[in-house]
């Protein structure tokens, strides 16, 4: 609609995309380099490209997840390579969107923050979100980057944490989504971002703890807590390896149910499903997996397995099944279908969404984390 509207163009040609707008967003990737830091190439590249092609006053906006400092380095770029001095401003405005709700974050934000010591950009800023109801933080830019990594750096502290909160509750007997709960109630913690599982994964948590890491060295900042956060995820996934094989006494046909990092998204980049999986193999088990919508991407990913075309075809002569993600339609299965396709009725529940009881009724050995 917004097309027919002529409300939204697309172009493949930078210049007429800069000349046409008033506010450009930088909105390329920003993977980990071989160092950990962000690889900042195509911001560069993209900064000299929309430079080159500046026409009158702009405002360029840093919305990629980019180092402290990146707005003072584009706005560099932009000085150098602009064919005559016209007034811009470069601004930073972290976006905050989770893959796969993506559309409904961008308009129901909890907050919009935008970095600059230009009057004139803050304000071009507030007008252009002003249909978006949130509050908007106007600060200066070395912060409103550092927002960015903190907010992902916290989100992955909470989860490491509830993570390794999880492996002593299995210990001790107790069960980790009764003690997120009861952690929740209290409003100073909250109850988000404290499902115990198999590790974060994505194109974020990971490549963002990694890059404050060296954005901490870079600044003389040994930043233990945050590496050990990573730690955690890291041993999270050998954990349930062994934890795997422990219930198989040998070579074993395992069932995997989900293999995108989370659900509703076909996004296999960093998930816990690739070292799960290899740990697996590793230990001599042969792996027959299904995702409703990650299969195409996994196949980059792992290599030796066989895809099934759903949840019961996985189940059929397989000796356990291991739910990695919790897609909705993994929740509603039939399981006593299940089990009758399975060679032995043995499930291990990564993400703790299925329910113990009514499994252990219907005659499963049910394996969760730490409960
Ligand atoms: C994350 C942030 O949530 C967004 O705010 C941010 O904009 C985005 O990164 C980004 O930097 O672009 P995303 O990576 O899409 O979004 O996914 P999340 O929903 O945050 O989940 C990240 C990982 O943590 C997933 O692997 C998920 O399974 C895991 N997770 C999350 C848990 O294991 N437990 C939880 O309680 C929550």
């Amino acid at each position: 609609q917004a097309v027919s509207l002529g409300r939204l163009q697309f172009s493949a040609d930078v210049s007429e995309g800069v000349v046409a707008s008033d506010v450009i967003f930088i909105t390329v990737g920003t993977p980990s380099d071989h160092n950990g830091a962000a690889d900042m190439s195509a911001v560069k590249a993209v900064a000299v490209t929309l430079a080159q092609s500046m026409d009158r006053y702009k405002v360029v906006v840093d919305k990629s997840t980019m180092p402290v400092g990146s707005s003072k380095l584009v706005a560099k770029i932009i000085q150098e390579n602009q064919p005559s001095p016209l007034e811009y401003d470069v601004i930073s405005n972290p976006e905050f969107l989770r893959e796969g709700s993506a559309v409904e974050d961008f308009l129901n934000p909890d907050r919009i923050v935008i970095g600059t010591d230009s009057e004139r950009a803050a304000g071009i800023m507030s007008e252009l979100y002003s249909p978006i109801r949130a509050p908007l933080m106007i600060t200066d830019p070395a912060s409103a980057e550092m927002i960015k990594y903190a907010s992902n750096c916290f989100l992955a502290t909470k989860v490491s944490f509830i993570n390794a909160m999880a492996n002593i509750c299995e210990a001790v007997d107790a069960d980790v989504k009764e003690v997120a709960l009861g952690m929740g109630y209290d409003r100073r913690i909250g109850f988000e971002f404290l499902r115990a599982g198999p590790g974060f994964g994505g194109s974020c948590f990971p490549k963002d703890s990694r890059a404050m890491l060296s954005i901490a060295r870079g600044n003389g900042y040994d930043f233990q807590l945050l590496q050990g956060v990573l730690d955690v995820n890291q041993a999270q996934q050998d954990i349930i390896v062994d934890s795997i094989n422990g219930l198989l006494n040998e070579k074993s046909r395992v069932g995997v149910l989900g293999l995108s990092f989370k659900p509703n998204t076909d996004d296999m980049r960093d998930s816990p499903a690739i070292k799960v999986i290899a740990g697996l193999q590793k230990k001599g088990h042969d792996i027959v997996a299904y995702d409703p919508v990650a299969v195409d991407n996994a196949k980059k990913y792992l290599q030796n397995i066989t895809y099934a075309a759903g949840p019961y075809e996985t189940a059929e002569g397989s000796d356990i099944i291991v739910l990695i993600t919790e897609w909705e339609e993994f929740k509603y299965l039939d399981w006593r279908k299940m089990k009758d396709l399975l060679n032995k009725p043995i499930v291990f529940d990564t993400r703790n969404c299925l329910d113990p009881q009514t499994l252990r009724r219907i005659g499963f050995t049910y394996q969760g984390i730490g409960r």
